[in-house]
């Protein structure tokens, strides 16, 4: 396992679907997930990579009317997607863009949230992104895939998740977010190390 990650691949938005698929998902409660992440009513969260919507809604519900989502992805396709999932919100901005290069204003937002797709961006680049746009104080939530070994098989037999090598494991990811001046303050790993989370705060404020 290398200390940097290089993404491979880039997700298939024909396959948008399946992002909201209980059954491919394996998580049963995407609002439960944020909430132990430290999602709360009234903070101002970005998802990054949101592909359909599996967790900008529970982000949504999480925050109340009293918070605000932005939601960004690179893939036209992908958010049309996600307009027919969520519809029009008050309190959601969409925004295509490039996850490095978002557009947003700096030093506005609570907490970042990115699931599953960390994997597939310039590490460094992203945390650079994530830093400038956070709050002082503001935290980054990052949820992935960890060890496959550990992923229930599906039908016909294959792991769920990515392949290994475009995977980012749970020690990679640390080295990163040390490098870029971030320190973990909650992790966890989920059914049974299949997919992990971390919850981090930079350290040069
Ligand atoms: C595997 S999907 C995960 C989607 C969603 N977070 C979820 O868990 O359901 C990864 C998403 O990241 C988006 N993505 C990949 N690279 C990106 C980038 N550089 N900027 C913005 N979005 C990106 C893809 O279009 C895709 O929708």
């Amino acid at each position: 396992m290398g200390k940097h990650h290089h993404p491979q691949h880039i997700f298939n938005p024909a396959k948008a679907e399946k992002l909201l698929d209980p059954k491919w998902r394996l998580i049963e409660d995407p609002l439960k997930l944020v909430q132990q992440m430290g999602v709360k009513a009234g903070l101002k969260v970005v998802d990054l990579g949101c592909g359909a919507g599996f967790f900008t809604k529970a982000l949504l519900e999480a925050v109340t009317l009293h918070g605000e989502v932005a939601a960004v992805d690179l893939q036209k396709p992908v958010l049309e997607f996600f307009h027919k999932h969520i519809g029009e919100r008050p309190n959601l901005t969409t925004i295509q863009a490039d996850l490095c290069k978002t557009g947003l204003k700096s030093g506005q937002w609570d907490s970042v949230f990115i699931a599953f797709t960390m994997h597939e961006v310039k590490v460094a680049d992203a945390l650079q992104e994530i830093k400038r746009i956070l709050k002082p104080g503001g935290k980054l939530l990052v949820l992935e895939w960890g060890v496959s070994d550990t992923c229930p098989e599906n039908d016909s037999g294959k792991r769920a998740g990515p392949p290994d090598d475009h995977r980012l494991l749970h020690p990679t990811l640390l080295n990163h977010l040390q490098e870029a001046g971030f320190k973990a303050i909650n992790r966890d790993e989920l059914l049974g190390g299949c997919q992990y989370y971390i919850v981090a705060q930079s350290d040069r404020e």
